[in-house]
């Protein structure tokens, strides 16, 4: 099969790789002349583990290209991908699609012989009929179909949750394109993933559903985390005492500082916004919505109460400020809340993060990011844990007690044990526990 591949962000450029791994020749696109230079001098713009040695030895092997020009790759296509941005529109929180229709009418123009037109894009109900518009609208003669194709991947562990998801979901009612569809995941009948045909609004709905449930989800644990504290539970039992059901499922009940990254935040909003247009309102995930926005900014007032109310003249370390870890995405971030509120009540914030540093200094201002762990220590009042990269789990605790003015540990992540916390002679505060 021969694929275009418009949009070399996350999904795109992941999608694009895996499908040529899967031995497909796959070309990605993007206007971004400097990306493909990048991308074609062997280059990865962005942290994806994994990502730079696929790419190497799919491009290597003849079966993946770069280009800034869609012309060469879409006339030859069968199928094209959409697979831009859909950033929430400033104001209104709907999804913005300028990207996306821009990409349809480039398309519109090359298509050549029967070509599949599909939405990896995460995109509201009712796009791909916009889009149908668009391609018709432009070429009457054409032979095309529009599919809805949803990726599910979460950053960190893109290839992995490409390569071998939970399920496919494809939504379009033309044989054809079922067929090319088909075809195009051959690979993963081997390891027998389920693929989910529907209609393409069902597709495009059942994305922002999945999305949206695992932000109530994890808002659902928060809250109990919250009622823990006021109890005196442990969220972590709670959790794993109603993840055993298989009903429930143990994912995605981490209780923590909130939900962040470039999904769950903006696809929960446009799914609220499309459900009021539409007159039949989601009120769990404007709840979800509400109530994720409050508990980030909450967090600061967490550590300010851990440090004795006043954090004027204060010194706050914090350790990583990415909205999850493996990542250098700094998108919602709970720390982009965190730091400025500590900030505005009187502290200095010192920070150390494996791969956000760059971002972080542009969205942050006022930060000290220093080289490591142990300086983010060094004279700091109380350590703030908010995300947690593998490389804090296992810090020499001895040593930062030495390098503190005191040992006062705010886990945001549950990382640690409150127990080991204790022996080791730390005042340590924690999510939903004791
Ligand atoms: C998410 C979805 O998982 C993925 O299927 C979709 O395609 C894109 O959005 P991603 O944003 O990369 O992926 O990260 P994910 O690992 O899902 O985490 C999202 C946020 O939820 C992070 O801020 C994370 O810290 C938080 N989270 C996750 C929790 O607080 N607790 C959990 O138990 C799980």
């Amino acid at each position: 099969m021969h694929v275009a591949m418009i949009g070399t962000g996350y999904v795109g450029l992941v999608s694009g790789a895996c499908f040529a791994d899967f031995g497909h020749v796959v070309t990605c696109i993007d206007k971004d002349g400097a990306k493909i230079e990048q991308l074609k001098s062997g280059g990865i713009p962005i942290y994806e583990p994994g990502l730079d040695t696929l790419v190497a030895q799919n491009v290597k092997a003849g079966r993946l290209f770069f280009d800034t020009e869609a012309a060469e790759a879409v006339k030859k296509a069968d199928a094209v991908f959409i697979a831009v941005g859909t950033p929430s529109r400033r104001g209104d929180g709907h999804a913005d699609l300028s990207y996306v229709y821009a990409a349809a009418e480039e398309i519109a123009g090359l298509m050549n012989g029967f070509t599949v037109v599909v939405t990896k894009s995460t995109v509201p109900v009712g796009t791909g009929d916009e889009i149908e518009k668009i391609l018709r609208a432009k070429r009457p003669d054409a032979d095309f179909a529009v599919v809805s194709n949803p990726e599910f991947l979460r950053e960190g562990a893109a290839i992995e949750d490409f390569k071998r998801p939970d399920r496919v979901v494809v939504g379009t009612d033309d044989d054809r394109a079922r067929e090319i569809m088909r075809e195009l995941y051959r690979p993963l009948y081997l390891n027998e993933t389920p693929i989910v045909f529907t209609s393409r609004r069902t597709s495009e709905l059942t994305k922002y559903a999945a999305n949206a449930f695992l932000a109530m989800k994890i808002t659902f644990i928060n809250e109990m985390a919250d009622l823990c504290e006021a109890v005196g539970g442990d969220v972590q039992h709670v959790a794993r005492g109603i993840g055993l059901d298989n009903r429930i499922g143990g994912k995605f009940l981490h209780a923590g500082p909130g939900y962040g990254g470039s999904c769950f935040p903006k696809d929960t909003l446009a799914l609220v916004r499309t459900a009021t247009d539409y007159g039949s309102p989601v009120e769990l995930i404007e709840t979800t919505v509400r109530v994720n926005d409050q508990r980030k900014k909450a967090m600061a007032r967490k550590i300010m109460t851990a440090m004795g109310g006043d954090l004027k003249g204060k010194t706050v370390g914090v350790l990583g400020l990415t909205f999850k870890p493996n990542t250098d995405d700094m998108r919602d971030a709970p720390s982009l809340d965190i730091v400025p509120a500590l900030q505005a009540m009187g502290a200095k914030v010192q920070a150390f993060d494996p791969a956000g540093a760059t971002e972080a200094r542009q969205l942050l201002r006022d930060i000290d990011l220093k080289e490591d762990p142990y300086a983010v220590a060094a004279g700091a009042d109380a350590l703030v844990l908010i995300t947690e990269w593998d490389q804090f789990r296992a810090l020499d605790l001895d040593r930062l007690k030495l390098l503190m003015n005191q040992p006062l540990m705010i886990d945001l992540r549950n990382v640690y044990r409150p127990e080991d916390m204790r022996v080791r002679g730390f005042t340590y505060v924690s999510v939903g526990r004791p």
